[in-house]
């Protein structure tokens, strides 16, 4: 049995593709896997409050050495990495805003980024060598773009700073097994986007 966390980034609600995505994802993969136990986390229309000094001050210190002040300050990011910890499939559904994430996404995994917790530093102090804590999880990136060509070699490769930098950080945290699908061409609407949809939607049935 797997527990799956779904995890929303658009700010749109109906409108938003990325969250059918999801939802198609999860008709399909329930329908494959009925006993999985699926969790909601909302980071796009729940406003996920952005770390700050008080965060910092206490995130760093080891758990017992923290004042009451720094385990509130902590509190919410403690639940957040309890939460993602006990998961073992993630379905993370979010568009590019800007050629990178969301701004609540950006929280979340700023949130979820704690030290000892979810990465280390391999010698125990500042050594440049990131070791991730999670073992034996597995990703889905369901991403929803505008324009598109943001593939490898493809013209806008280096726009791309929304699923090359999800990949890049939920790996220091030790989750290696990311696929990522994304559905591009939503700005041109009609036969091309149409066209792209059919594509992805059925890469999302065959997982
Ligand atoms: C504020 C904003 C910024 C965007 N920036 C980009 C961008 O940099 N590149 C791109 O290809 N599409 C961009 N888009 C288009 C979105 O990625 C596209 O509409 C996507 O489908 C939004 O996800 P959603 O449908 O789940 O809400 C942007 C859209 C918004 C609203």
């Amino acid at each position: 049995m797997n527990k799956v966390l779904i995890i929303n980034a658009s700010v749109r609600n109906e409108k938003s593709h990325s969250r059918k995505l999801t939802q198609l994802f999860e008709d399909n993969w329930i329908k494959k896997n009925p006993n999985d136990i699926f969790t909601y986390r909302e980071v796009g229309l729940e406003e996920i409050p952005p770390i700050n000094d008080k965060w910092i001050a206490s995130a760093f210190i080891i758990p017992s050495e923290r004042t009451n002040e720094n385990q509130s300050s902590v509190k919410f990011s403690d639940e957040l990495v309890k939460e993602f910890k006990e998961h073992n499939i993630y379905v993370l559904g979010t568009p590019m805003y800007n050629w990178s994430i969301p701004s609540g996404l950006k929280s979340y995994i700023d949130h979820l980024m704690r030290i000892n917790e979810t990465w280390k530093f391999r010698s125990g102090e500042p050594d440049g060598d990131y070791v991730g804590l999670l073992e034996n999880k597995k990703m889905f990136i369901l991403s929803s773009r505008g324009d598109t060509g943001y593939g490898k070699s493809e013209k806008n490769e280096h726009m791309n700073f929304q699923t090359t930098y999800l990949k890049f950080v939920f790996g220091i945290m030790g989750i290696n097994d990311i696929s990522i699908v994304s559905l591009d061409n939503e700005e041109f609407g009609g036969k091309i986007f149409e066209s792209s949809k059919k594509k992805i939607y059925q890469r999302i049935e065959q997982f």
